[in-house]
C-alpha cells in the first residue's frame, strides 16, 4: 500500500468500514464528482479499488491524480459498450487479487439537455443514447458482470439517481425517463442476483449536487436554491452522499437491496417548507 492511501486513511480516520474489500468506481470525473468522493471514502475505510471513466473524460486527465493519490489503477471504459465493461470487470479482478465486493454506477449524460433540446422537441437520437449512457449501461454493468462471476458473495452495487423519476421536475429533460429506466433496472437485477450469490443493488437517490453533470441541468442554481430551501435538512453534499455510499457497500446493510434509498435531507417527503414559504413572501412584497 502506498504512503498516500495510508495518509489517507489516517487523515479521514476511517472506521475500516470496507476492511480488506475490493471495488470498482465509475464516474469520477473530478473534484466535484460524486464518484471521486466515494472513491476517496471507500479507501479511507480500508477498501481497494480501481477506477473507471470514459476514454474522453480519461483525456481531460485529472482523473489520474485521484489514481496516484488511492493508489488506484485505471481501466478506460465507455459504459455503453459490452466489450469495455467486460475488461473492466476482468482488469479488476486481476488487478485487485479477487472478486469485487461492490460497483458504484455514477454516470449520466444527456445530449438533449447539453444541446438545449426541450422535451417537446428532443432528437430521439440523442434520447436513446441518454438511455444508453444513463441506464442501459446499468443493466449491461449488471450482465457482463454475472456472467463473469465477478461479483462476490454479498457483494453490494450502487447506481446514483435523481427524484425526478417519480414526480415532474421543470428543466430535467430526459433524464427524467432514465432515471426511472435506471431505477427499474436495480429492482429487477437484484430479484435475479440476490438468491444466487446474495448479491444487492439499490439506488441512491441524491439532492442536486454541484457538479458537472449537475449544472448541465438548465437553471440549476436557482433548482439548487428551492431544493436546500425546500429540504428540511438542507441539500446533501457529495461528501455526505459519498459516506451514504460507503454505509451501502459495508456488511451493516447486508439485508437492503432493490430499493431506492432517498439521500435529499428530507426533499422528497417534504411538501411545503417554512423556509420555501418565507422566500416566496420576500419576493411577492418586492
Ligand atoms: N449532480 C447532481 O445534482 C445529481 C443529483 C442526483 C443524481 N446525480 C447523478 O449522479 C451521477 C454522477 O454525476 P455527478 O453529479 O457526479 O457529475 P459528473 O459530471 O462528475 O459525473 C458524470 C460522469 O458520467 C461519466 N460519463 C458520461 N458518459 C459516459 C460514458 N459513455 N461512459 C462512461 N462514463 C460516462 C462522465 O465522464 C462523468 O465522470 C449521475 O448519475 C447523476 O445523474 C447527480
Amino acid at each position: 500500500m502506498s504512503t498516500n492511501v495510508n495518509t489517507l486513511q489516517n487523515e479521514n480516520c476511517g472506521n475500516n468500514l470496507l476492511k480488506g474489500k475490493r471495488g470498482i468506481i465509475f464516474g469520477a470525473l473530478n473534484e466535484k464528482s460524486i464518484a471521486w468522493k466515494v472513491a476517496e471514502k471507500a479507501v479511507a475505510e480500508g477498501a481497494s479499488i480501481t477506477l473507471s471513466n470514459a476514454p474522453i473524460a480519461l483525456r481531460m486527465g485529472e482523473i489520474n491524480r485521484l489514481s496516484e493519490k488511492l493508489n488506484a489503477p485505471v481501466v478506460p471504459a465507455d459504459a455503453t459498450s459490452v466489450e469495455d465493461l467486460t475488461q473492466v470487470f476482468e482488469q479488476s479482478q486481476q488487478l485487485l487479487g479477487g472478486k469485487i465486493d461492490f460497483v458504484l454506477h455514477s454516470i449520466g449524460m444527456s445530449p438533449n439537455v447539453r444541446k438545449g433540446r426541450k422535451y417537446d422537441d428532443l432528437s430521439y437520437e440523442f434520447f436513446e443514447k441518454t438511455l444508453d449512457i444513463s441506464a442501459v449501461s446499468f443493466h449491461k454493468m449488471l450482465q457482463v458482470a454475472r456472467k463473469l462471476d465477478a461479483i462476490a458473495e454479498g457483494g453490494s452495487i450502487v447506481a446514483l439517481t435523481y427524484v425526478a423519476a417519480q414526480r415532474a421536475f421543470t428543466g430535467y429533460n430526459d433524464m427524467a425517463d432514465a432515471k426511472a429506466l435506471l431505477e427499474s433496472i436495480t429492482r429487477n437485477f437484484g430479484l435475479l442476483y440476490g438468491p444466487e450469490k446474495g448479491v444487492r443493488i439499490n439506488t441512491v437517490s441524491q439532492s442536486p449536487t454541484v457538479t458537472t453533470a449537475g449544472s448541465g441541468v438548465g437553471g440549476f442554481d436557482l433548482f439548487y436554491d428551492v431544493a436546500d430551501k425546500m429540504s428540511p435538512l438542507g441539500n446533501a453534499s457529495a461528501d455526505d452522499c459519498a459516506n451514504y455510499c460507503v454505509t451501502l457497500f459495508s456488511d451493516y446493510t447486508k439485508m437492503v437491496t432493490m430499493q431506492n434509498l432517498y439521500h435529499d435531507g428530507g426533499f422528497s417527503t417534504t411538501g411545503m417548507s417554512l423556509a420555501a414559504m418565507e422566500q416566496y413572501e420576500k419576493s411577492r412584497l418586492k
